[in-house]
């Protein structure tokens, strides 16, 4: 029987970081599933596909080969790790993921890769849609300027100079996208377990978390 942890929330609530540490806690596999959307979203950009043109994005889904594999994400054999975090496939990432056939695929995917294993996925839509039955579900929040400021520092820590107000804003535009799409959008599971981060470090965070993957085990 495996054990799935589903994790959802806005961008930047912490999702990725909490999930990895939980993951390696607990020795579970930890899938990203944003990673995904934008392996698509940087696709688009490299073959200049036609967001618009639905058969053209189908083509694309057709084709195209995304692989992840130790914490690297690799697109028709190419690493992509760095490309698919720029702001410019953030900027156009929501739209992609609102579209119904590139959703279909990728949670395929995603329940294809999870299949008899021990997993954390984070996303947006794991408790609610990708995994419904999970065994414990976490939808992590936290106030945009807090979740802006974590991104601003995460970023100079790469070696990156972003902007306050601009990250705050393109968070507060994505969440707002994110939120009101008709396809799966993201939205706190009923079962799910809401933590606020606002006022929490990371350590706490996992703390809190593990408390109940120990009570579900
Ligand atoms: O977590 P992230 O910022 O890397 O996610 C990138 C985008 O992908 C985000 O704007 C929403 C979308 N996404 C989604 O719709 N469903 C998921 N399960 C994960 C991400």
């Amino acid at each position: 029987m495996s054990f799935i942890v589903a994790v959802d929330g806005p961008a930047g609530s912490g999702k990725s970081t909490i999930s990895k540490m939980v993951a390696k806690k607990y020795r579970l596999t930890y899938l990203d599933t944003g990673a995904m959307y934008r392996m698509i979203a940087f696709t688009s950009i490299r073959d200049g596909v036609d967001l618009d043109n639905i058969e053209e994005v189908v083509n694309l889904l057709d084709r195209v080969n995304i692989d992840m594999k130790d914490g690297k994400f690799y697109v028709d054999g190419d690493d992509v790790s760095l490309e698919i975090r720029t702001p410019e496939v953030t900027a156009i990432v929501s739209k992609v993921a609102a579209i119904r056939e590139v959703r279909v695929k990728l949670v395929d995917l995603q329940r294809k890769i999870s299949e008899g294993k021990d997993v954390i996925l984070d996303g947006r839509d794991i408790g609610t849609v990708v995994f419904t039955n999970a065994d414990l579900k976490i939808f992590l929040v936290a106030s945009p300027e807090e979740r802006a400021k974590r991104r601003v520092l995460d970023f100079k820590n790469k070696g990156i100079d972003e902007k306050f107000e601009d990250v705050l804003s393109e968070i507060i535009r994505r969440d707002e996208f994110d939120s009101n799409r008709k396809e799966s959008p993201l939205k706190k599971a009923e079962d799910a377990v809401e933590i606020d981060t606002s006022f929490m470090n990371i350590d706490e965070v996992v703390g809190a978390i593990s408390e109940l993957v120990e009570e579900k085990r």
